[in-house]
Order: C-alpha cells, then sequence, then structure tokens
C-alpha cells in the first residue's frame, strides 16, 4: 500500500495487512490495514507505526514523503504490538534521541514491551504540541481498550486520531468510509463486538466528555480500517447505539455436536422461536469463528447454549465460547441450555453455570436429553423455544 495523502499536510503512512487471518483468536476474513499517520507541517509528527514485519514497509512509505530523520515527534496512542511492534526499527531510522509521546501508561507498558531507553514524553490528559502551525491535542482513552490508550486530535485540520477506536479489520485499496460505503459497517460492528464490547459503559462516558469539549470532527482515522470523512458522525452513533446494548427481538442458538443429536435438539428449538416469530438462527461451534457468533450475541436478546457430554464436562469448543463470551460482559441478555448425553449428563447445568457468571438470566429449565432425541424430546424442544421467544417479544417489545 502506497502512502496516501488524506489532506494537504496529513498522509496516511500505513500498510494493509492481506494475508491475515486470525487475529489473536479473531477472524479477519478480509485482513486488516495498520495505519499510521504522517503531519507535515514547520515540525513533523509520526502517529502509531505498524506491526513489527511490516515497519520496512512503513519507512519505505514515510521515505516518499520526507527522510524519516526529519521526523521530530513520535506519537505513541496505544502500545498493543500492531502499533508499536515497528517502534525500534522507526526509532533507530528516525533518531533515538527524539522524543516519543505516549500517556503515562503508554511509557510503563512501552518500557515492558521493548525494554530500550527512549526519551518519553508521557502526556497530560488536555496537553497540547504545536508543529508550528497546527496544534495535536492529547486525549486519555484509558481502557478503551488498553490502559495506555490515547487519542491524538489535530485541531486546525479537526482530524481525530482515534487509536483502535471506530476501527475496522479490513484491508482495501480503498482508504475512506465514502469510497466503500455501507459495506464497511458489518466490520466495524464486528470490531465493536470483539474488541470494544467490555468497555462499552466507558464508551458513552467518552462520548458524552467529547461532547462536552465542543470537539468537531472532519475526520476520525482508526489504526485499522477505512477513514471516516464522509460522515464521521455515522460511527460515533453506531458506537452510542452498540454501547447502549438494547437487545433486538432475536435468540441464537449455539451449540456443538457430536452425533448429531445436540444438533437436532438446537434445530427444533429454532422452530418454537420463529413459531414466536421471533429471528433465529443456529450457530454450530465448528462451522462459524468465535468473533463471528459473537457479533450476533451484541443485539440478540435469547442466548441459548448447547454441548453434548464429553468426559463428564463441556464439549471443548463449547468451553472456548462461554469463556470467551464472559470476558466481553454482554448485557441485557436471557439465555437458556440444552443438550444430549450418553450416561452422565453434566454439559445442561455446566451451561447454566457459565451463563449465570456472565450475568445471563436463566430463564428456562432446558432440555437434557439420553442419546437421539424421539419426538417427546423434539417437541419438548420446539415448547422451550416457544417458551423463551414469548419471553423475548415481552422484553423486546417496548
Ligand atoms: Fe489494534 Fe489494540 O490494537
Amino acid at each position: 500500500m502506497k502512502p496516501a495523502q488524506i489532506t494537504k499536510d496529513v498522509y496516511d503512512v500505513g500498510v494493509n495487512d492481506w494475508n491475515i487471518r486470525d487475529f489473536h483468536g479473531y477472524s479477519v476474513d478480509f485482513g486488516t490495514s495498520y495505519n499510521a499517520f504522517l503531519i507535515v507541517d514547520k515540525k513533523i509528527a509520526l502517529i502509531d507505526t505498524v506491526k513489527a514485519e511490516f515497519a520496512d514497509q512503513l519507512i519505505e512509505n514515510i521515505s516518499e514523503i520526507i527522510d524519516p530523520k526529519k521526523i521530530d515527534y513520535v506519537i505513541s496512542n496505544h502500545t498493543e504490538m500492531d502499533h508499536s511492534g515497528g517502534l525500534p526499527r522507526v526509532m533507530h531510522k528516525v533518531g533515538e534521541d527524539k522524543p516519543l509521546y505516549c500517556s503515562k501508561m503508554g511509557q510503563k507498558n512501552l518500557s515492558r514491551h521493548f525494554r530500550q531507553k527512549w526519551h518519553y514524553h508521557p502526556v497530560e490528559n488536555g496537553e497540547e504540541l504545536s508543529l508550528g502551525n497546527k496544534t495535536l491535542t492529547f486525549l486519555e482513552t484509558r481502557m478503551l481498550h488498553w490502559p495506555d490508550s490515547m487519542f491524538t486530535y489535530l485541531k486546525e485540520d479537526k482530524i481525530l486520531f482515534s487509536s483502535d477506536a471506530f476501527g475496522q479489520h479490513y484491508a482495501g485499496t480503498e482508504k475512506f468510509d465514502d469510497a466503500i460505503g455501507h459495506i464497511i459497517m458489518p466490520h466495524a460492528k464486528k470490531y465493536f463486538a470483539n474488541i470494544l464490547l467490555l468497555y462499552a459503559p466507558l464508551i458513552l462516558k467518552l462520548v458524552e466528555h467529547i461532547a462536552n469539549l465542543k470537539l468537531e470532527f472532519n475526520m476520525i482515522c482508526p489504526d485499522h480500517g477505512m477513514l471516516w470523512r464522509k460522515d464521521p458522525g455515522k460511527i460515533i452513533n453506531a458506537y452510542i447505539e452498540w454501547s447502549s446494548q438494547k437487545a433486538k427481538n432475536k435468540a441464537i442458538v449455539i451449540y456443538d455436536t457430536m452425533w448429531h443429536s445436540t444438533e437436532k435438539m438446537a434445530d427444533a428449538i429454532i422452530a418454537g422461536l420463529v413459531e414466536q416469530g421471533v429471528e433465529a438462527r443456529p450457530y454450530h461451534l465448528r462451522k462459524w469463528n468465535r468473533s463471528d457468533i459473537m457479533t450476533q450475541v451484541l443485539e440478540a436478546k435469547g442466548i441459548i447454549v448447547g454441548s453434548p457430554t464429553l468426559n463428564n464436562g463441556l464439549f471443548p469448543t463449547v468451553s472456548d465460547f462461554l469463556t470467551y463470551m464472559k470476558g466481553l460482559k454482554p448485557k441485557n441478555k436471557i439465555g437458556a441450555a440444552f443438550g444430549s448425553y450418553g450416561w452422565s449428563g453434566e454439559s445442561v447445568n455446566l451451561i447454566k453455570n457459565e451463563l449465570e457468571s456472565t450475568n445471563i438470566e436463566i430463564v428456562d429449565p432446558g432440555v437434557r436429553f439420553q442419546y437421539v432425541p424421539d419426538n417427546d424430546c423434539i417437541q419438548a424442544c420446539i415448547e422451550m423455544g416457544k417458551r423463551i421467544g414469548k419471553l423475548i417479544n415481552e422484553n423486546t417489545s417496548c
């Protein structure tokens, strides 16, 4: 990816990672990008770097615009290695004596990642840095999504460099939201559901804080995916909506199966839900990546989970998903469990325990059945789907 001029003096010098498909367990079917920004004024600043393996490409991109040695300030909005892995190469090229701006936690975290005696300049929230004609303001965004995270705002151009926030894992030849159109929104939603959902309450506070500061945005530039310039308000409003976690009239049935028994039960539960007019769909855990299912969790009211009993426990993919979902702390959900078993049959209770510890209210005793479901079992699963469907209708109709 060649550097792209995004305004008169601002360039995206980042790179596309076309071939990545697994981003620490999150499926990135369209790759991703690591965006990094060069601001050329009387003084020159670089905001963020890229994954270590792309550092040379970043330096080449910078070199097409200026000699990297001319960079006066390096700014790290976030320590995670997809944005800081290139720092050692960049600092070596730019000059190890150049100031490295970051949050206080950024200094701590970068030191522990790289163990280099760089010239850190830890910033205060709201601190400004003049580049001559342009001014950068640093805004602390602790825990969005790491303790070190911060935004950098370019006052004169009204550009927010938002680190991971408002990003999408998508590699494309397009650079802006207006070039790619609405197809980018599902990627932004998946990103939110898998990276930021846990911090939804903080996001609502941050949006309020930014509104109080009366900051205006001509452009929001995240570190992944498309840059928002046509309507930056669109992604802010989407974040407000997703953070509010208002559930839709929708249920998802997440399961794994060994000999199709638990699968038959899942299908019958779906039939009961649909009979009540609830949007419902099954998700087989070895056919869907956990991150795609998590995107569905974001807006679903009903989370119904099924597992066979394997060696007195849960099927491993079910444990995996329940652990993943618990970490992201979805809110305003109701749930239930089901599953087929051979002789001991612990899975249903184990699922219920996990759902309860995720603060998902168990609203149905569920269905537990030995070996292959018979007609009575299938009918019991349909009835279970109908009961939960009714509750979803009551809970989401107001
Ligand atoms: Fe894109 Fe938190 O790193």
